[in-house]
């Protein structure tokens, strides 16, 4: 890795305003050291899962090099650790995140993590290229979120992804109320500050577009939360049109949401509604558009996306043709099967406890259950299937399972 030489922080306004507020408040909060649900290495058949989501065509590996830009306190430590035969690098402009994550790689024998202080905006000065860039809720606190996207773009390898999310407008419109009433008020994010907006939180009016979250988002339950979601210097929402124009100017082509079920017209209430033939005739991207205003209480998009300059490089997949049947399913983490209250005729139904939206689930029959509880991430769909469906429901069964955010598919068996 080349020297990076940035140490004297920016001079700019915004930027400058941004990373003050992060050495003030490292997000996020107070971390000594990995939990037990970071404990454990994940087992191979979860990195599997992990590795397909990002590219099913693409044999299994462990040994990638991975970017975490904007890595916080705990993202990198965390990453490096369930990928112990990956190279994690994370950068970071505050020097107090990145001690915390010192403090962990030192605390679990991190030897594959590398940090450094260096905005996002400056990556090329890693000068390497990266099979994974993973950048979660940093962009929309840049100064020019663009300049951020295009200087990742240029360190993304030919075959590589990129997680990025950004924040959402509409469920969060609570949150935009309430950091306009804070600017009115000139409050700023010092702890006095913050515990009187915690106790006039309490005081917030029922019905306010910002009481689910303080009820059930974790975020609102500590201070530098508190303060990151309302005291904010910068914060910038995309919506789903806004999120798929940012990264198509920035030369990055949108794969799939990290978890898809929310975003198709096929999962959950809007296959009740008598719009169902309208949404189905819409083009994907306005699909995502039309449940993000249905839904309305997204929070975040997060998404995978690759470099747009590689026609040959096709992670979809799909269910035309035949090649399906030799897709190997692996189970998507959080996934479980309830066995209560099933409505008439099913033996199960399916929910990924990931998603919030408590609509989103998918009742099986005993049969599809028999199917379902096969899966370990080595059989194809067509020996899981074999003498248990037809070929028809089984393409179906799989697409749902699929769109549910079920499974994830390695499909690089494919001729
Ligand atoms: C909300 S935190 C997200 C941390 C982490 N990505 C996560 O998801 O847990 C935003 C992080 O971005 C960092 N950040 C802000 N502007 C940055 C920039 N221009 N370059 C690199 N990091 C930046 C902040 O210091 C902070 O650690």
């Amino acid at each position: 890795m080349k020297q990076a030489n940035w140490t004297d922080g920016p001079t700019d306004g915004v930027a400058a305003a941004v990373h003050d507020f992060y050495e003030r408040h490292p997000y996020p909060g107070a971390v000594d050291q990995l939990g037990e649900d970071q404990a454990e290495t994940p087992e191979r058949q979860a990195r599997k899962s992990e590795h397909h989501l990002f590219w099913p065509k693409q044999p299994f590996r462990e040994d990638r090099s991975i970017l975490i830009a904007g890595c916080g306190t705990i993202q990198a430590a965390r990453h490096a650790r369930r990928w112990p035969r990956a190279r994690v690098v994370g950068i970071d402009v505050s020097e107090a995140s990145l001690d915390k994550t010192r403090l962990l790689r030192e605390r679990h024998g991190l030897d594959n993590l590398e940090l450094k202080r260096l905005p996002v905006e400056q990556a090329e000065q890693l000068a390497e290229q990266f099979d994974q860039i993973i950048c979660t809720g940093v962009l929309h606190h840049l100064p020019d979120p663009d300049a951020g996207l295009r200087a990742l773009r240029s360190v993304l390898a030919p075959r590589g992804a990129m997680h990025l999310m950004v924040y959402a407008p509409y469920g969060r419109a609570g949150i935009y109320l309430i950091q306009q009433y804070g600017r009115l008020l000139g409050l700023g994010s010092t702890p006095s500050e913050i515990r009187d907006l915690m106790t006039a939180l309490k005081n917030l009016p029922k019905g306010h577009p910002l009481w689910p979250l303080l009820q059930k988002s974790p975020d609102f339950q500590y201070d530098s939360g508190i303060a990151d979601a309302l005291l904010h210097p910068q914060d910038r929402p995309y919506s789903v049109p806004q999120f798929l124009a940012f990264a198509a100017r920035n030369g990055l082509r949108f794969g799939r949401w990290m978890r898809q079920a929310p975003y198709l017209p096929y999962c959950g209430a809007p296959r009740g509604t008598p719009h169902q033939p309208r949404l189905a005739d819409l083009a994907p991207s306005a699909q995502y558009a039309a449940m993000e205003l249905f839904r309305g209480t997204m929070l975040r998009h997060s998404a995978i996306l690759y470099r747009d300059d590689e026609a040959d490089h096709d992670e979809a997949v799909t269910f035309e043709g035949e090649a399906w049947l030799g897709y190997v399913p692996i189970r998507m983490p959080g996934t479980l099967c309830v066995e209560e209250r099933l409505p008439p005729g099913k033996a199960g139904v399916l929910i990924n406890s990931h998603h919030t939206d408590t609509d989103i689930y998918l009742p099986i029959t005993a049969p599809e259950k028999r199917v379902v509880e096969a899966i370990d991430g080595e059989l194809s769909i067509a020996a899981l299937v074999k003498g248990k469906i037809g070929t028809e429901p089984s393409r179906v069964l799989f697409q749902r399972l699929w769109h549910h955010d079920q499974v994830v598919f390695d499909t690089s068996h494919q001729p």
